[in-house]
Order: structure tokens, then sequence, then C-alpha cells
């Protein structure tokens, strides 16, 4: 089986790791913390980071630092992972839903104007599959309105939007490092900022609300959200080979283009002007002249020794928030359309030559 990602993990994380165990350095103490920290910051152009256990509660963290209140809105696309909308239920507040753009999957900028209301306190950039959100209408609503980007760069290490990277725009930035991403800690995330205060706000809710002064003494609630030092030095080692780790995947992405623009019957990822995706994961999307959806076609590709993953299923569709009364009678077209037909293809930077074409085979033969 072509595994849809592997980790590509080499010499350098196997000499940090095992600093670690011989130092003895294994928990959220020590110095590969601060330097993973500091080093994606930089990369990403930003002052601060904070590293914590996933991406996921890196969103929660970063809601949780915006002290929502009941009622306030958060604007982000129903065509997201399910921790975007959960980090905004649990820290108090109300998802609103934006359509994707039918070309790159990403939230669609000409819908948000229409969602913003007295309640607006924020705006959720999601970059999907490595191509990113066209951020500057983001922006200038986020000015215009005075709200918070919070930008969820998961999907999108290294990935820039006009020459700026991704992770770079707004009030904070998430990132998730699990297996399958750019750089991996194997479970780790973080939040990038450029306000000291917020930082500072984000490392106490991280660790509990621990008073620098008085041990054991506490004036709010937080959360144990650490990273560990031996999961940060796995991320010290693959930033060093992020140049690497980006042209492979740029490779993987241009070249499935090349192999597969011929067939008229699927859409494959586009790189808009202003972007430089980094093809985090090379999705397709059939049309309806194929007379199938996503999972038969998967179905035959397993069959054939090709693994994929289907596309997200949007947030309006989810049975945990139908329950919950959120989004009732909405409706995302594009978004119920990609989530059926879409799925993406073994994308993981150990991708030979040989198994890329063997995919591109399989897939020639399926839509024949
Ligand atoms: C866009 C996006 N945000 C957040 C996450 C959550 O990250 P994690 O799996 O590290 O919790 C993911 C996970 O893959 C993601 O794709």
């Amino acid at each position: 089986m072509i595994p849809v990602n592997e980790p590509h993990l080499g010499a350098r994380e196997l000499e940090f790791v095992s600093e670690c165990v011989r130092t003895g350095w294994v928990s959220s103490s020590g110095k590969f913390i601060t330097e993973f920290e500091n080093r994606w910051a930089q990369y990403c152009g930003r002052k601060h980071g904070v590293a914590v256990s996933n991406g996921t509660v890196a969103l929660q963290l970063a809601f949780e630092a915006l002290d929502l209140k009941p009622g306030d809105e958060v604007i982000m696309p129903t065509f997201t992972i399910i921790s975007c909308a959960q980090a905004v239920v649990y820290a108090g507040g109300t998802p609103v839903l934006v359509d994707s753009d039918a070309r790159t999957w990403c939230m669609d900028t000409t819908q948000l104007k229409n969602k913003i209301t007295a309640r607006t306190r924020a705006i959720m950039p999601v970059h999907i599959y490595g191509h990113p959100v066209d951020m500057h209408p983001v922006m200038d609503l986020s000015e215009k309105h005075g709200l918070a980007v919070i930008e969820d760069a998961a999907e999108a290490h290294g990935a820039e939007y006009r020459s700026r990277r991704c992770g770079s725009f707004g009030l904070m930035s998430c990132f998730s490092f699990y297996a399958n991403k750019l750089v991996t800690t194997g479970e780790g995330g973080m939040v990038l900022t450029d306000d000291g205060a917020l930082a500072e706000k984000l490392r106490s809710l991280r660790n509990l609300c621990f008073l620098p002064g008085r041990r054991f003494y506490h004036e709010e609630l937080g959360f144990n959200f650490r990273l560990t030092n031996l999961q940060a030095s796995l991320g010290v080692a693959q930033i060093e080979r992020m140049d690497e780790i980006i042209r492979k995947k740029r490779w993987i992405g241009e070249e499935y283009t090349h192999r597969l623009q011929h067939l008229k019957t699927i859409q494959l990822p586009v790189e808009e002007k202003w972007a430089r995706s980094v093809y985090w994961m090379y999705g397709i999307v059939l049309s309806p002249d194929t007379r199938m959806n996503a999972v038969e076609f998967a179905e035959k590709l397993k069959s054939r020794g090709i693994e994929t993953r289907p596309f997200f299923l949007g947030m309006h569709e989810q049975p945990v928030f139908q329950r919950q009364g959120l989004f009732k009678g909405e409706c995302y077209p594009v978004a119920e359309r990609i989530a059926r037909q879409g799925l993406y293809l073994p994308s993981g930077i150990g991708l030979t030559p040989e198994q890329l074409r063997t995919v591109c085979n399989g897939v020639n033969e399926v839509l024949e």
C-alpha cells in the first residue's frame, strides 16, 4: 500500500532526541522548547512562540486568551477540521460560517462582509491543504471593523501569501505539528503572536496559570497544554530541513498536476498568482460526470494499493453542532460538493517518483 503520508525523520532528529534521553530533560522544561519556539517564530516572521501539545489546543488556547463573551461571534470556514469550531465553542463563543472558494477550497472571503454583525469579535482564516487564504480582504475587514484575526496555519507551514509567510498575519496564528504535517513533533502545536503581553497570557494559560512568585496559588484557571522537550527536539531538527521539505512537497504537487491535468473529470489544486503553496496534501475533486463519489473512488484506488483520505465534512453538517442548534438550515454548496467528491492522494515527502507514477496510473485507470 502506498501510504497517504509518512513522517520522514533522520539522523538529526535521532541525535536531538537521544540528547534529551541522555540528559534526562524529557518533560516540559529544557533547552529545546525555547529553541523550537524561537526558531519557529523567527521562521514565520513573528516575535513570540508558545509551544503546546497539539494543534487543537493551540486554537483552544488562542480563543481562551481572546476572552470571548457568550454570544461573541467568530467567522470561519465551514470546510475545515472540527478543532477550529470547537475551539470557539469551548471558549464560549459562536462560530459563524462561510463557504469555500471553488478554486482554492479555502474560505470564500467575498462572503465575510455579509456575516459581520455587532457581535463579531474575530475572523479565523484556515489555509487549506497547503494553499493560503486570500488574506487582503480578511485583513482589510479586520482593520475596518476592529476584529481580531486568528490564523490557522496548521496545513501551511512555509506557504506564502504575496511573499509573506502564512502564520505571520493577525493577532495570533496557530500551528499543528502532528505526524502528517510538514514539520512534525509527533504530536505538537504552537501559537505565535507579536504581542508580548498576550504571549505571557498564553504561557500562563498553557501551564495551569501558576503564578511565578508563589507556588500552588492561582488567580485564574488554566490548562496543562505543555509540549515536552523530547517533542520539541524533533521540531528543532525538522526546522533545519524546511527548505528540503518544501522543495519535495512542491515537486510532488507539480508532478501530480503535470501527470493528471489531461483528465477532464477531476479538479486539481490551483496555485493562485498571489500564492506559494506547499501542497501539504494533494487533493482532487471528482466531477459528477464520473458518476462516482469520493468513497467509491477511494475503494477502487485502495484495491490498487493506493491509500487516500476523504476531504473534510463541513461544520454545518456535523451532528454534534446540529444537536446544539447551531447552523440550522444553513447550506454551503461548494463545501457540500467537495466534501462528497474530494479526496487526497499520497503526498508524504518519502513518496518516490515510481510510487507517484503508480498513483497516477491508478487514477487514470479508474477514471477511464
Ligand atoms: C487546519 C487544521 N487545524 C487544526 C488541526 C488540529 O491539529 P492537531 O491534529 O495537532 O490537533 C488540524 C489537524 O490536522 C488541521 O488540519
